[in-house]
C-alpha cells in the first residue's frame, strides 16, 4: 500500500548518550539519530486538506491547513495540528496531503513525538514548495512541541533527528545553536546501541518534566537574587547564563532540591566536554563511563527515573561488554540505552532480561530489547 504514494520520509528516533536534561537550560548536548524511526508516505493534494491514518495508533486525522489551528484533542492527530500551528506562524499553507504514518518501535523514550513532528513539518514544506534548512526544521518542530503540545523542552530531540549523521556523534550547544558531527576516530572500537524498553509507556506532558524545568529556573533565579543581579522573566532565565562560580558560592543558601538540579546541570556540562574529547580521541571506554555517570546524576541530582528504569540501569552497569548507558530521554518511563561491544550482545540481552523480569514479572510481555546503529537524520527516501 505504501508504494501507492509519491513521497516517503524516514524520520529517525534519537538517542542521547550525554547531555541529558540540560537542553532547556541552554546546555551542551550530544546525540545520535538511529536506524529505527517513523515512516511517512504521502501524496500532495490539490486542496488544503490533510488526511492521514496511522498504522501504529487508532483513528484518522483530517484537518484543513487553510483554517485556524484546532484545539488539542489528546490524540496522535495533535502532532499534525502542532506542525500546522508552527508552520502557519511563518508560511501560508495552500496544499495539504494524504498518507499514512508508521512507527517502527514501541513508543517511549526515543522521542517518537519529535520524529513525527519533524516528518510532518518536512511534508507540509514539500507540499507547499517551501525550502527549509535542516536547522529550520529543528526550530519549527520544536516550537510545535513547546507551544502547541505544551512540553517546556529544549531542542535536543529535534536536533538529533534532523541533524544526526551515521558516521558520528552530534555535538550541539543549545545556547549558540552551533553544532557539528564528530566522526569516529580510527582507533575507536566498534559499538552498537542497545535499547531496553522497560515496558512502561509515557506521556511527558503529564510527567514531572515541566516541573524540573521550573526547578532549574528557580535555582537560577535564586543565584541571581543572592548576587543582587537583575532578574529576567522566568522564560528568559537559564542556568547556562550563570557561572559555575556563582553556583559554588550560593549552593548552600538555596533549598537542596534546587541545588541538586543545578548540580546536575553544571556536572553534565563538564561531562559533555570530557565526553567530546574522549570521542574525538577514540576513547569509547571513557566516553561510556561518563554516560554511566550522567545517569547516576540523573537519578541523584535530577531525580528523574522510574523504579523500573533505575533497576535496568543498576542491572546493566556491571555487565561485561557495556561501555556505558543511561535512561533514554527524559527517563520518567520508557527505555534505557547502552553503547555495547557487539561481541557481548547476546550475553547482555540474556542477563538483563532475566534479572529485570525476575524483579518485574508483570512486564514479561512488554519488555523488549532492540539493537540499533547510528543513522542519518530525517530525509526523503
Ligand atoms: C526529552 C525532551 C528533550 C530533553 C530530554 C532529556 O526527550 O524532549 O528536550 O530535555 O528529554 O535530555
Amino acid at each position: 500500500m505504501e508504494t501507492n504514494y509519491q513521497y516517503h520520509i524516514f524520520s529517525p528516533y534519537r538517542v542521547c548518550p550525554l547531555g541529558a536534561h540540560v537542553d532547556h537550560q541552554h546546555g551542551l548536548v550530544t546525540g545520535f539519530a538511529i536506524n529505527k524511526g517513523v515512516d511517512l508516505w504521502f501524496n500532495v493534494r490539490k486542496d488544503s486538506m490533510v488526511r492521514l491514518h496511522s498504522e501504529t495508533f487508532e483513528g484518522e486525522v483530517e484537518i484543513d491547513l487553510a483554517k485556524r489551528t484546532e484545539m488539542r484533542e489528546k490524540h496522535w492527530g495533535d502532532y499534525v495540528r502542532g506542525a500546522k500551528y508552527a508552520m502557519k506562524k511563518r508560511f501560508d499553507l495552500a496544499y495539504g496531503m494524504e498518507g499514512v504514518v508508521k512507527g517502527s518501535l514501541p513508543v517511549g523514550g526515543l522521542s517518537s513525538s519529535a520524529a513525527v513532528l519533524v516528518a510532518y513539518v518536512m511534508a507540509m514544506a514539500k507540499a507547499n514548495g517551501i525550502t527549509l534548512t535542516p536547522f529550520e526544521v529543528v526550530q519549527i518542530a520544536s516550537e510545535a512541541e513547546r507551544e502547541y503540545i505544551g512540553l517546556n523542552n529544549g531542542i535536543l530531540d529535534q536536533a538529533c533527528i534532523a541533524l544526526g549523521r551515521k558516521e558520528g556523534l552530534l555535538f550541539l550547544d543549545c545556547d549558540s545553536n552551533e553544532y557539528r558531527v564528530i566522526g569516529r576516530h580510527s582507533h575507536m572500537p566498534d559499538f552498537e546501541i542497545g535499547i531496553f524498553f522497560s515496558g512502561l509507556t509515557r506521556n511527558l506532558v503529564n510527567s514531572d518534566y515541566n516541573l524540573r524545568v521550573y526547578e532549574c529556573k528557580t535555582a537560577a533565579w535564586n543565584m541571581l537574587a543572592y548576587h543582587e543581579q537583575p532578574l529576567k522573566s522566568f522564560e528568559k532565565t537559564f542556568l547556562r547564563d550563570i557561572p559555575k562560580e556563582t553556583f559554588d558560592k550560593t549552593r548552600d543558601m538555596m533549598p537542596t532540591r534546587f541545588a541538586r538540579r543545578a548540580e546536575h546541570f553544571y556536572s553534565e556540562y563538564r561531562r559533555v566536554r570530557q565526553g567530546v574529547t574522549a570521542w574525538e580521541t577514540g576513547n569509547l571506554p571513557l566516553f561510556g563511563k561518563l554516560v554511566f555517570d550522567s545517569c547516576e546524576s540523573s537519578i541523584r541530582n535530577y531525580e528523574c527515573g522510574s523504579p523500573e528504569l533505575i533497576s535496568l540501569y543498576n542491572i546493566m552497569r556491571p555487565l561485561q561488554g557495556i561501555y556505558g548507558g543511561r535512561f533514554s530521554g527524559a527517563g520518567f518511563k520508557g527505555a534505557v540505552i547502552a553503547l555495547v561491544d557487539p561481541a557481548y550482545k547476546d550475553g547482555i540481552e540474556h542477563k538483563l532480561t532475566e534479572a529485570y523480569l525476575e524483579e518485574y514479572p508483570e512486564y514479561s510481555e512488554s519488555f523488549k530489547v532492540f539493537w540499533v546503529k547510528p543513522d542519518d537524520g530525517a530525509r526523503f527516501v
